[in-house]
């Protein structure tokens, strides 16, 4: 895999050491690279060739025009041209113990726009995808209810009031990898674990309401049907406020790999807390301290202590277009793009630098700007050839601006794997390769 280091063993979560860190001096980097021809362009005109000798793709005709293609008949479902058979999933293998207690990256680099294609969402789960036939599944509703209940999903179908969201799902553990220094090669690697889906379905409210919550009622407990049986506590006022209960992505029915067939969506919180292959939902007065909000997914920080819940996915971005997998291919104009998504809101504004966040230009929001959606963003530069240190920050409407590295390790050390949400940089070469580094 593109984004492995020459010593993997040496690489796991929490074993990297300070002399592994790739890091930058800016300030030498400013002195040596001289960016007087980094001009930041407004529009710029992008020359089209002069044609010395005949072209072939021009004056040979090729088979796709000289015979019949396939019919209607031949693919009920569409898949991608083989010709972008390198825009996948990817994933690490050193990363995790098994497959089937793993994660696999978002190719955001080979993306645009803002929706994430259903078949390269990344996947994350503990006990591999459960393959589950929807006529027998089942969602109870147990715990302080009036009324226990159980739905099968044509009840819920039936459900009015059916919505339509677009919401940003990041793992708290996205740049995980990343605390201790610049580590994996690629965007995918280091910011893919987050996907952008619109989702259909209902609100979680609307099923709670079937079974009458009872006043003394503080928290959820949200169950999975896959062998890990994952659970998480949610707080009552999140779970009324605009959580879901979902059945379709993108227009049909979710991916096994994202819970068919339902799903629990949790707007601008940790990827975790959004079980998939829902099965029951449990209303008790306090948190249930399960696994997956105990000895995982908390903050280790630097005392030894842990935060105790981390629900909110801070505001965070990054350059997909250059970066390691995606390097610069020509001098002149080039178009510089990425995303960027706040868990507490709308993205409001996104910053480029190309010196290491020494000048900062304001990016150009494109698309829909949704709150708690990833938000595209696009910034056009004439480059020279010369090096370059590309970064990115985000601004949200609550009026929070994505933290630095070194801002973020301040406060929060390097023990955690959890809500990495720095400055990502990206080094870009003279002859344009791209590398993941960091500026001290
Ligand atoms: N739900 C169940 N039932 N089992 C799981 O393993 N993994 C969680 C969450 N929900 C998980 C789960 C984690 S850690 C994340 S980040 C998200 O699902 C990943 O969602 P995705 O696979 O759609 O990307
Ligand atoms: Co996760």
């Amino acid at each position: 895999m593109d984004g492995k280091r020459s010593n993997p063993a040496k690489h796991r979560v929490g074993e990297s050491s300070a002399a592994d860190r790739k890091t930058m001096d800016r300030r030498r980097f400013l002195a040596g690279a001289g960016l007087a021809g980094a001009a930041v362009a407004g529009a710029i005109p992008v020359r089209a060739q002069t044609l010395a000798k005949p072209d072939p793709a021009i004056t040979e005709v090729p088979d796709w025009s000289r015979y019949l293609g396939d019919g209607v008949a031949a693919r009920p479902y569409g898949s991608p041209s083989s010709f972008e058979k390198h825009v996948v999933r990817r994933d690490v293998e050193w990363l995790t113990a098994s497959r089937e207690s793993s994660v696999n990256f978002t190719p955001l680099h080979e993306l645009d726009g803002i929706i994430t294609p259903s078949g390269l969402c990344f996947e994350r789960h503990h006990g591999g995808i459960a393959e589950i036939d929807p006529a027998q599944h089942r969602l109870m509703i147990n715990g302080l209810v009036e009324k226990p209940m159980v739905f099968t999903l044509e009840d819920l179908k039936r459900f009015p009031n059916r919505m339509n969201r677009v919401y940003f799902l990041e793992c708290a553990a996205n740049s995980g990898m990343e605390w201790r220094g610049a580590q994996l090669n690629g965007c995918q690697y280091t910011h893919g674990m987050v996907h952008n889906v619109m989702y259909t379905g209902i609100s979680l409210k609307s099923v709670l309401d079937q079974a009458g919550i009872r006043p003394n009622a503080k928290w959820l407990l949200v169950e999975g049907a896959d062998s890990a049986g994952m659970t998480r506590s949610i707080p009552i006022e999140k779970a009324l406020k605009d959580c879901m209960v979902v059945w379709g992505m993108n227009g049909e029915a979710l991916r096994p790999e994202q819970g068919y067939p339902l799903r629990i969506v949790v707007p601008g919180w940790e990827g975790n807390m959004w079980v998939k292959w829902l099965r029951r939902i449990e209303v008790g007065d306090q948190p249930w301290q399960h696994r997956e909000e105990t000895s995982k997914y908390t903050d280790l920080l630097e005392n030894g202590t842990s935060r105790r819940f981390t629900f909110v996915m801070d505001a965070k971005s990054v350059v997909t277009n250059p970066s390691p997998q995606a390097p610069l291919k020509h001098k002149g104009p080039n178009v510089m793009t990425g995303l960027a998504w706040s868990g507490r809101g709308t993205v409001t504004r996104v910053d480029v630098s190309i010196d290491g966040g020494k000048n900062w230009h304001t990016a150009r929001l494109d698309g829909p700007v949704l709150p708690m959606s990833l938000t595209r963003f696009y910034f056009d530069i004439d480059w020279n050839g010369q090096e370059m240190l590309v970064q990115s920050r985000a601004f949200d409407s609550t009026g929070y601006v994505q933290p630095t590295k070194e801002e973020l390790r301040k406060i929060r050390g390097v023990n955690s794997i959890y809500h990495n949400n720095g400055i990502q940089t990206w080094f870009v070469h003279k002859n344009g390769e791209t590398e993941n580094v960091e500026v001290s």
